[in-house]
C-alpha cells in the first residue's frame, strides 16, 4: 500500500496504551483514525513527522474534571490540551450544568458554585447542554455526567435531610430525562452538603437507574477521612445491589487519622472486584481543593485560599495569616470569605504512591478551572505522573502509567475506539519526550503549562504543535457517550 495519509509519525517509541512496554513504530492517520502502525510503513502524507526519541501514545483521557463549563469556552481547553489531554469525563462530584437550577434560585447552591455563577446554570434540560456542546463544537471529546446534588436541590424544598419517596421519585425523573439527553452517567458528591444528607436508598434507587441504562456512576464518596473505610463499604454496597459499573472518584485518605487506611480500602476494592465492576481514579498531589469548609480547614497543616467573592484581596494567602491579620479564629476568618475555594493539604505521600501504584488506578484531575488561583492539579496532573512519579521516582512504570490515562481509562468508560494505537481507532495522540516531560504547574504558580508535550492531535486535527497550544481550533472533538451520542 503506497496511498497518502494525512499523518505519518515515524520512529516513534509506540505506547500502545494496553500497558505493554513501548515498540519503535511508524503510525499513520487518516480521515482522523489511525490507519497503519507498522515498521517502515510506506507512502507519504501531508503531515510527516520524524518521532525519533520520542514516545507516542494514545491521548490521555481525565477520567475527573469539572470542565463542564471551559469545554463550552472557545479556546478554553488549553490546560488540559497543553498535557496531552484529548478527552474530559465532565460533571463529577454530583455537579453539573444542566438540567438548570431549582426553580427560584438566583445563585448556585455551593459545591454548584465551583462550576460558575447562575448565568453559567443556562441549559433547562440536560439535552440542551449536550446541544451547546455540539454547537460550540468543543475543542475536546466530552463524556458528560449529570450530577445528583443539582438533581436534588431540584427536587427538594429543604435538601437538608433524607429524600421522601415522591423527591427520589422527582430525582429519577430528571435523571431519566438527562440520560434521554444525553448523559454518559450519573456522578454523586455525598461528602458535601446538600448531598451530604442522601441516604444509601435514595443513591442506590438511582444507580439502579443507571445500571439499567448500561451507564456509568461515579462517586465522590461520603467520608474520605477517618470514615473513608465506611464510605468504601457503602459505596461497593450500593455497586453490589444495583449492579451498576462504579467509579470511585480522586480515592484518598485525608488528616492524620486517616493516614494508612489506604491499605483497608484498597484490599475491600481488590475484593470486590472479583464480582463487580468497580474502579478509582486519583490526582497526583497531597492537598485537596474544593469550596470553603471549616471540617476540611480544622483537619490540614495548611489552607491556601483559590478564591473569595467578598475578599478578591486574600486569594492565594495562607487562611493562618489571614486569620492572625484579621485577628479572628481560622473558623471565623473562613466564613467571611465565603463564598470561596481553598487547597487543603491533608494527604500522606505514602497513601498516595500505594493507590497510585494499584493496578486498576486511573488517572484524573479533578482541575478547577473556575477558580482564579486554582490547585495545581489543573494545568499539571498529567506530566506530573509521567515525569515525577513514573521517571523519577520510579513509583510505577511509563507503560503503566500510560495505560492509566488511556486504555484503562477507556476501557472503564465503555469507549471501543480510544484509549488505544490501534488501525481503526481515533486519533487522538500525544507525541512527548519522555526524559523532558513534566508538570511545571505549582502551588505557587498553578497556571504553568507542562514541559516535554510536543505534539497532540485530537481525531487527527493538531491542537499542540511544536510544544504550544494552538487556540481557535473548535469542533476537533466530540461528544461521546450517553444515549443521544450512541445514536
Ligand atoms: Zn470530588
Ligand atoms: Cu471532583
Amino acid at each position: 500500500m503506497t496511498a497518502t495519509s494525512e499523518i505519518m509519525i515515524r520512529n516513534a517509541r509506540l505506547f500502545d496504551g494496553t500497558g505493554a512496554a513501548a515498540v519503535v513504530r511508524d503510525l499513520s492517520v487518516a480521515d482522523g483514525i489511525i490507519t497503519a502502525i507498522g515498521r517502515d510503513l510506506p507512502g507519504t502524507a501531508a503531515q510527516e513527522m520524524d518521532g525519533s526519541g520520542l514516545a507516542l501514545a494514545p491521548g490521555f483521557i481525565d477520567v475527573h474534571t469539572h470542565d463542564d463549563a471551559m469545554v463550552l469556552q472557545p479556546g478554553g481547553m488549553e490546560p488540559k490540551l497543553s498535557q496531552g489531554v484529548t478527552s474530559v469525563v465532565t460533571g463529577n462530584c454530583g455537579i453539573c450544568l444542566a438540567p438548570g437550577l431549582p426553580e427560584g434560585a438566583s445563585v448556585p447552591t455551593p459545591p454548584l458554585d465551583l462550576l460558575g455563577d447562575a448565568a453559567a446554570f443556562r441549559f433547562p434540560e440536560f439535552g440542551d447542554f449536550i446541544d451547546a456542546l455540539h454547537g460550540s463544537g468543543p475543542e475536546v471529546n466530552v463524556f458528560p455526567l449529570v450530577g445528583q446534588t443539582l438533581l436534588r436541590l431540584r427536587a427538594m424544598d429543604r435538601p437538608g435531610r433524607p429524600a421522601t419517596a415522591a423527591e427520589v421519585e422527582r430525582m429519577r425523573e430528571d435523571l431519566a430525562r438527562a440520560i434521554a439527553g444525553g448523559a454518559a452517567g450519573l456522578s454523586t458528591g455525598l461528602a458535601y452538603p446538600p448531598a451530604r444528607f442522601a441516604s444509601t436508598d435514595e443513591i442506590l434507587a438511582l444507580a439502579r437507574d443507571v445500571a439499567a441504562a448500561g451507564l456509568l456512576w461515579t462517586t465522590h464518596m461520603r467520608d474520605e477521612r477517618s470514615g473513608v473505610v465506611s464510605a468504601v463499604a457503602e459505596t461497593l454496597d450500593i455497586a453490589r445491589r444495583s449492579g451498576v459499573r462504579t467509579l470511585i472518584s480522586h480515592h484518598k485518605c485525608c488528616s492524620q487519622a486517616a493516614f494508612g487506611l489506604s491499605r483497608t480500602t484498597l484490599a475491600m476494592i481488590e475484593e470486590a472486584r472479583k464480582e463487580l465492576s468497580v474502579g478509582l481514579d486519583l490526582y497526583p498531589y497531597t492537598a485537596s481543593s474544593t469550596v470553603l469548609l471549616p471540617t476540611f480547614a480544622r483537619d490540614s497543616t495548611k489552607v491556601t485560599v483559590t478564591w473569595s467573592d467578598p475578599h478578591p484581596e486574600m486569594e492565594g494567602r495562607d487562611l493562618k495569616d489571614i486569620a492572625a491579620e484579621w485577628g479572628v479564629s481560622q473558623d471565623e476568618a473562613l466564613e467571611r470569605l465565603k463564598p470561596g475555594g481553598a487547597i487543603y493539604h491533608q494527604m500522606d505521600e505514602g497513601d498516595l504512591r500505594r493507590i497510585m501504584a494499584y493496578p486498576p488506578t486511573l488517572i484524573g484531575s479533578d482541575g478547577l478551572p473556575q477558580d482564579r488561583r486554582p490547585h495545581p492539579r489543573l494545568w499539571g496532573t498529567f506530566p506530573r505522573v509521567l515525569g515525577h512519579f513514573a521517571r523519577d521516582e520510579a513509583v510505577l512504570p511509563l507503560e503503566t502509567a500510560i495505560a492509566k490515562m488511556t486504555g484503562q481509562t477507556a476501557a472503564l468508560l465503555g469507549l471501543k475506539d480510544r484509549g488505544l494505537l490501534k488501525p481503526g481507532c481515533k486519533a487522538d495522540l500525544v507525541l512527548f519526550d519522555p526524559e523532558q516531560v513534566i508538570d511545571r504547574a505549582s502551588y505557587a504558580e498553578p497556571t504553568l503549562p507542562p514541559a516535554g508535550i510536543r505534539q497532540v492531535w485530537v481525531n487527527g486535527a493538531p491542537v499542540v504543535e511544536d510544544g504550544a497550544y494552538r487556540p481557535g481550533r473548535p469542533g476537533a472533538g466530540t461528544v461521546i457517550g450517553g444515549c443521544r451520542a450512541a445514536a
